[in-house]
């Protein structure tokens, strides 16, 4: 009878013990299983909180007509072929200035002039577009610029020009793309995995102001293949872009800028930006600008596309040298030939501007 107790007084300390190691092991277990998990699904050491990201900042008071366009003056000593990119918020994805209206005008010309050279969508593209046309109508442009744009229950109502835009995108992508064209002086393009999956194509864009090519002419090609012209891509760019393209996590966005010299002041330039091998550099009118480009990279959350945005910048040459930079600029356009690519310099035309470009910028 003593030994069934104690038989029974055994059994049920063992099984107490056991049940306290088993509890102590799951918990560490799932501790391990809550620290992994973001590392398995995010590649970058902090995760993005989305829902935060997707929290748009109002400019409450956003006088349009007062805003200054940004100034970008990255140009270097020396000409290193980098991504150069830095980190930004969603919020800050459209930029709005003095110019809006003015170049609205613009754009609808070149959208009615140049339709097939500046707007392009495959089927595939249109639920990306349609996502991306969706938020920025129903939810960003109203909320980042209501000084601008206010919503109806069925429309984005655009106050600067009284133009009413439909929430509900129309069924042709390529009007939906003229809708953004001709609201926002912003270029947009956007990239999908290819059918294999390891690499971007553009599949549909609005381009009213292509720096030296003809977007068309690249419409369907993989991310590299729109690079082939580009001195030094393959070697210096190709393998970081393609990793970077295939890893940014939705919610972030990048930036990067770009110059070059143009000696002309159009914003449609389907041609004539870049020297391409076996072509003869001419002699050209001085009518030169400082162009620049703010490119902005992020994912759509749903679709996973990817959107490539960007907004032209023209400054005359005088404003450079009134803003004490004149030597700097023309050490960068020698840079050019001095820098990781020297090929850039021959690219960028500097054979056709270069020297008379370099004695404005230094003459007192
Ligand atoms: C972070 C991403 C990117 C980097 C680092 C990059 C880099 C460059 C560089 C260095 C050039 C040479 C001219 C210049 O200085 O701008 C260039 C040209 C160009 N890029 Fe990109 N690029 C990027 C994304 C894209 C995307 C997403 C597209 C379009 C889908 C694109 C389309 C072009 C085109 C069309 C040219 C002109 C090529 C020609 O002369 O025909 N780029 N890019
Ligand atoms: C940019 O953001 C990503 C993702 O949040 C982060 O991993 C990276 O370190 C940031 N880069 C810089 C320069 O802050």
């Amino acid at each position: 009878m003593a030994s069934w107790t104690v038989y029974c007084g055994v059994v049920a300390i063992a099984i107490f013990l056991l049940r306290r190691l088993y509890l102590r092991v799951a918990h560490t277990a799932s501790d391990h299983r809550s620290q992994l998990k973001p590392r398995n699904v995010s590649t970058s050491k902090e995760r993005i909180d989305v829902a935060k990201a997707y929290q748009i900042t109002p400019l409450a008071d956003f006088d349009w007509q007062a805003k200054e366009p940004l100034k970008f003056r990255t140009f270097k000593p020396k000409y290193h072929l980098t991504m150069g990119i830095s980190n930004l918020s969603l919020s800050e994805l459209i930029e709005i200035d003095r110019n809006y209206l003015s170049r609205i005008k613009i754009r609808k010309q070149i959208i009615q002039d140049h339709h097939d050279t500046v707007i392009q969508a495959s089927p595939a593209s249109r639920t990306a577009l349609n996502e991306l046309y969706t938020w920025l109508t129903g939810s960003y442009l109203p909320t980042r610029f209501p000084s601008m744009f206010t919503l109806s229950p069925t429309h984005l109502l655009n106050l600067v020009t009284s133009e009413s835009l439909p929430l509900q995108p129309p069924t042709d992508p390529i009007q939906t793309f003229e809708l953004l064209g001709n609201n926002l002086d912003e270029d947009f393009v956007l990239l999908l995995p290819s059918s294999d999956g390891d690499q971007y194509e553009l599949k549909g864009f609005v381009t009213c102001f292509p720096s030296g090519f003809n977007t068309k002419e690249k419409f369907g090609m993989t991310l590299r293949d729109i690079h082939t012209p580009v001195p030094g891509y393959k070697e210096k760019l190709e393998t970081s872009m393609d990793r970077f393209f295939a890893r940014l996590e939705v919610g972030r966005v990048v930036q990067r800028s770009n110059w070059a010299i143009t000696t002309h002041g159009r914003l449609f330039a389907a041609s004539g930006t870049h020297l391409y091998e076996g072509e003869e550099p001419e002699p050209e009118d001085i009518d030169t600008f400082l162009r620049c480009e703010r490119q902005l990279l992020h994912r759509l959350p749903k679709s996973k596309a990817l959107v490539f945005s960007f907004k032209t910048y023209l400054y005359p040459l005088s404003d450079i040298k009134n803003e004490g930079l004149g030597e700097d600029l023309a050490q960068a356009i020698d840079g050019l030939k001095e820098g990781s690519v020297p090929a850039m310099h021959f690219y960028k035309r500097g054979v056709v501007w270069g020297e008379a470009v370099k004695s404005y910028l230094r003459a007192e």
